[in-house]
């Protein structure tokens, strides 16, 4: 992250959500009707002009970067599915890690009945986010809270138990796109955490990337990847492997209930036979039970 700067990639896949949201109803891959009124200036005038928007979403669902576009629709439809039966389950509390733009908090009405949200977040992206949610809703929801936390250089736990995390509760937690961007520490940690203080029932979803994605999707995804990121001061540096998650977040205190990359994606939720609309291969969305008796 760039001092003083918020996250460029959240920007980014928050405009990949709010062009997929804006094709007709029977057409979208995932559904995000406030992604499009979260984005900043630059990325907002792309999305209103008509033009550059159907411009963007051609290039972006067909062109060198469509395998990372169509990864992250079906992993928002993905996470989506996942906090539904949650909620229908029954939880107490959601933690959104690295929310970025991520606008779940405000477009799940189940979450109005007693679920007590929490956002964390580094506070450059934070601030910005918050900002724009007040012009886009009015004003913030009284069951969100707001927890500014630079992983790398911050103690979670107790920043959440300063902000009212019940570390009892049946806690649902998403970690969509941000373990790809951290250090192992950070990651090892933000895990102790979960693993550690969430009530019986607690589950997590997260987001990784396999270390064979780096340079070799295409040449404008390696650009993208090994460049562009690096110079937005997001450069990719953890990595797993798919077949190394179970025994990864066992040693942790978890128990892998789902490992889908792009293939598994695609055939769920992308439905088509296009060869274009196909999900990178070399990313994954994993969900993730709390063991119990931790
Ligand atoms: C690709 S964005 C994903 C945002 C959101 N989860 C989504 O999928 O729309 C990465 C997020 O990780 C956050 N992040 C990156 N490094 C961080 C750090 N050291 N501490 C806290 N948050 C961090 C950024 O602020 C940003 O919100």
């Amino acid at each position: 992250m760039r001092e003083g700067k918020a996250s460029y990639t959240a920007e980014g896949v928050a405009f990949y959500r709010a062009l997929e949201s804006s094709r007709p109803a029977d057409e979208r891959g995932c559904d995000d009707p406030l992604a499009g009124k979260l984005l900043g200036p630059r990325f907002r005038l792309l999305y209103r002009w008509g033009l550059s928007r159907r411009s963007a979403l051609w290039y972006l669902e067909r062109g060198s970067l469509s395998p990372s576009y169509w990864f992250l629709i079906s992993r928002t439809a993905y996470i989506d599915d996942c906090l539904s039966a949650k909620i229908a389950e029954g939880i107490d509390q959601m933690v959104i890690l690295g929310a970025g733009l991520d606008s779940r908090a405000y477009r799940f009405d189940g979450l109005h009945d007693g679920v007590k949200v929490f956002e964390v977040d580094h506070p450059d992206t934070q601030t910005v986010k918050i900002r724009r949610l007040k012009k886009a809703l009015g004003s913030l929801p009284s069951n969100v809270t707001y927890v500014p936390v630079n992983f790398e250089r911050e103690k979670l736990e107790s920043k959440m138990l300063e902000c009212g995390y019940d570390p009892h509760a049946k806690t649902h937690f998403i970690w969509e796109g941000v373990v790809t961007y951290l250090s192992e520490d950070a990651v090892d940690e933000t895990l102790a955490f979960v693993a550690g203080s969430s009530g019986e029932g607690s589950s997590i979803v997260l987001t990784y990337t396999i270390k064979a994605s780096v340079g070799t999707i295409s040449k404008g995804a390696k650009w993208w990847q090994l460049a562009y990121l690096r110079k937005k001061g997001e450069p990719l540096i953890f990595f797993l492997e798919k077949d190394a998650l179970e025994g990864f977040l066992s040693t942790r205190g978890f128990e892998l209930v789902d490992n889908l990359s792009g293939e598994g994606l695609t055939d769920v939720y992308l439905k088509s036979t296009s060869r274009w609309k196909r999900a990178n291969r070399y990313s994954v969305v994993a969900l993730a039970a709390v063991q119990a008796g931790r």
